[in-house]
């Protein structure tokens, strides 16, 4: 079958390599649709970061470069492994895309992200999305009803958002500021609108600060070239500030921007993966007493994020901007998402086209 496969920084390659097996506890799924995803992009221009590199072998998965790319991906089931009782074949799933060491209790409510060697299917080994066929343990598996297939591909970028928006503590009525609005900014203002927030936005492109506004993700969209975004917020707050801030930019006047835009006692969750150590405005968050908080990944976050997009709450659709094939990988997703991202959104990749 055919797969990208990681094999060191700007070497991605697509190439032929043998049908993964199906073994028993696991689901062997046809890939309908996968995600490119900025990780993808640090991989390829600054990696291996995730990805084990050649000689290093991952300690769960034990595999190193080249490995298959690929982690925000739906598909249909083709087969069952032995002891797989509660899936069907033919039925549309998509996959938590975790590597997690076998003896980590992964039921509902456990913080299992934070497990040790902790790492991602499509990055650490296990396959990927950016391949026809791949073989996940059962635990990962959720299926997705009659979401459609191209959408569902964006569930996992959607988790993500979730489970940011639940760090924060954010609850119905209260006011969000969010920084920057790539793909996750936007998800995490799609998710914080459907919890009953007011929520603003921060950026800079005019595509997307047109997708924030066209998608309805969010009632007010500010650009820091022409106003002090903090200010704006506080107007409209009664001069108290937003309650809680996301940082979906990894730039460091965001940062600095949410700690001056959210309330004393408010509360900042930090999404971006951070290439370099910002500065942090400390001695702002002291005198106003506001939580700085990390996320990563997700916990127990599909079955909600399924619900919400299956209910019609939050529309996907709209934030796929391009669909490619395989073939196309480096030319149509890698560099179009690197030379011109702010055109995009999310990228969505065929491997069967
Ligand atoms: N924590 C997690 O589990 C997790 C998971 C996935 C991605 N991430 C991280 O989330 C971050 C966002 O991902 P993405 O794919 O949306 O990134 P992206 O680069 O596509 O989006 C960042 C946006 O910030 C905007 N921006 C830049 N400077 C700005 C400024 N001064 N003011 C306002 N906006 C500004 C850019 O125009 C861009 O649209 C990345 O760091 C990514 O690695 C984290
Ligand atoms: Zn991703």
């Amino acid at each position: 079958m055919r797969a990208a496969r990681f094999h060191a920084r700007n070497d991605i390659r697509i190439e032929d390599i043998p049908e993964p097996e199906l073994r028993p506890g696991t689901v062997a799924i046809d890939v309908a649709w996968c995600g490119i995803c900025g990780t993808d992009l640090h991989e390829y221009l600054e990696g291996p970061i995730f990805v084990p590199p050649a000689g290093h072998p991952h300690p769960i998965s034990g595999e190193s470069a080249p490995v298959t790319m690929g982690h925000e991906f739906s598909g249909t089931i083709t087969h069952l492994g032995e002891g797989v009782t509660d899936l069907n074949v033919g039925q549309n799933v998509v996959v938590e895309p975790y590597i997690i060491a076998e003896d980590v209790d992964t039921s509902p409510g456990q913080s299992y992200q934070l497990s040790k060697d902790m790492n991602f299917i499509g990055l650490g080994g296990h396959g990927g999305g950016l391949s026809e066929k791949i073989v996940v343990q059962r635990r990962w598996v959720h299926p997705i009803g009659d979401i459609p297939l191209d959408q569902a591909a964006l569930i996992e970028p959607l988790s993500v958002a979730h489970h940011a928006a639940t760090r924060s503590g954010a609850a119905a009525g209260q006011t969000a500021i969010v920084g920057g609005a790539g793909p996750i900014g936007l998800l995490t203002a799609a998710v914080l609108k459907a919890k009953g927030l007011t929520v603003f936005i921060s950026e800079l492109s005019e595509a997307r600060k047109a997708m924030a506004e066209s998608t309805g993700v969010a009632d007010e969209v500010f650009d820091p070239r022409e106003s002090d975004v903090a200010e704006s917020v506080r107007q409209r707050t009664d001069g108290k500030g937003a309650d809680v801030g996301f940082e979906c930019s990894s730039v460091p006047a965001v940062l600095d921007m949410l700690i001056d835009a959210t309330r004393p006692g408010g509360v900042i969750v930090n999404v971006s993966i951070w290439g370099h150590r910002p500065e942090v405005d400390l001695p702002s968050l002291v005198l106003k007493e506001i939580d700085l908080r990390g996320t990563i990944g997700y916990a127990g976050d599909h079955p909600e994020t399924i619900r919400l997009v299956s209910e019609g709450t939050i529309d996907l659709s709209a934030f796929i901007t391009a669909r490619i094939g395989l073939d196309a990988l480096i030319t149509g997703g890698f560099d179009e998402l690197i030379d011109n991202n702010e055109h995009h959104v999310k990228i969505i990749v065929n491997p069967r086209a």
